[in-house]
């Protein structure tokens, strides 16, 4: 497919109010997310721009301090940087409160020792993270919001965070129907017992056991709320009327190479990217020889991904003479 101005891409992306951008490491998936968020922002389009990226530079990008709560940057534009260690101590705060509420005093300690170590626990962060995007994800159009973009880890990360909703969801049936399995072998021990002990003030009569069921309750509507999260999540992302995915990559062998791979793991889990931008491109004109030759091994390059790539619209940006900071300096890539 042939090569687009980039304000082709805005134009493209209209319809669909969720963004996500991946791409490998340092192609400019910031940038290009923090270019789309501001210009739609121009238009007077209500935007909020999401890193899930925990090494956070769209602070940078955009020149602001941002933290885990929405940030206003402009009328039209909020931004949040999504913190993992943040999350993750809120998630397991709410946790403590509700063990305490049910749990015997003495056993806390042991309570709380244990949930910090499953704090530190391997994907402990990851879910986190999954779950506040997905809040922001279900919870974007209500909040008044025209685009969400999310601005995400390299590919890897990223790939994982798109599939992760539905495997969440099969996850989290696994655990209602243990959970439901183990209700029903409690009740019936507890008619056998009732009926072994007539005598004896039965577990019906039994204070702790009316906790026991409450508790059982409260952790199955906890569940079945993430699930009902995920799988609003799981449907929004494979909608390609509302969700577009946006490939960054760079005219180089590898970024080549894992796009390739990135399109396939998408497409096997039915998510088609909507366009592929390749970022850091060296104009071929009034150039040295030096810098001649490595803008036309770029071009080179182009080519191949052309070639590789028919289905997709491509959209280039051409290298900056530096970084790409600040409002003023996204909309050039924009006006190019
Ligand atoms: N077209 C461009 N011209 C000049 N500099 C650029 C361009 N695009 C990106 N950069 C610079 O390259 C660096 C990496 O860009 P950016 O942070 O957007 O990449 P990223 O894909 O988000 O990286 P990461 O994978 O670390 O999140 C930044 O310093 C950015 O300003
Ligand atoms: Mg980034």
């Amino acid at each position: 497919m042939a090569l687009h101005p980039l304000h082709g891409l805005v134009e493209q992306l209209e319809t669909q109010p969720i963004i996500f951008i991946g791409g490998k490491g340092g192609v400019g998936k910031t940038t290009t997310a923090a270019a789309l968020a501001s210009y739609y922002a121009s238009q007077q389009q209500k935007t909020l721009i999401v890193s899930t990226d925990p090494a956070h530079s769209l602070g940078d990008v955009l020149n602001v301090r941002l933290n885990n709560e929405k940030t206003v940057i402009s009328p039209y534009l909020d931004a949040i940087e999504l913190n993992p260690d943040v999350i993750v101590d809120e998630h397991f705060a709410q946790v403590e409160r509700t063990i305490k509420a049910y749990a015997n005093p003495d056993m806390m300690p042991k309570i709380r020792e244990h949930l910090k170590l499953s704090k530190s626990a391997p994907g402990a962060q990851e879910a986190a993270m999954l779950e506040s995007m997905c809040h922001h994800l279900v919870e974007a159009a209500d909040a008044g919001y025209e685009h969400i973009i999310f601005d995400t880890a390299p590919t890897g990360h990223t790939l994982r965070l798109l599939v992760l909703p539905e495997m969440m969801g099969a996850w989290t049936d696994g655990l209602l129907a243990q959970q439901r399995r183990q209700a029903k072998l409690r009740s019936v021990a507890t008619h056998l017992d009732s009926h072994n002990q007539k005598n004896d003030k039965n577990d019906v009569a039994n204070p702790f056991a009316a906790k026991k069921s409450d508790r059982w309750e409260q952790a199955v509507s906890v569940l079945e709320r993430r699930k009902q999260l995920f799988r609003q999540a799981g449907l929004l992302l494979h909608d390609r009327t509302q969700t577009a995915i946006v490939l960054v990559m760079t005219a180089d062998v590898l970024p080549l190479a894992e796009t390739k791979r990135a399109i396939e793991q998408l497409e096997d889990s039915k998510l088609m990217p909507a366009a592929i931008v390749i970022n850091q491109l060296i104009s071929t004109t009034q150039l040295d020889d030096f810098w001649r030759r490595r803008a036309e091994r770029q071009q080179h390059l182009l080519q191949d991904i052309e070639q590789n790539f028919t289905k997709y619209p491509l959209y280039p940006i051409y290298l900056q003479q530096t970084d790409v900071r600040g409002t003023d300096a996204l909309s050039v890539l924009l006006s190019a």
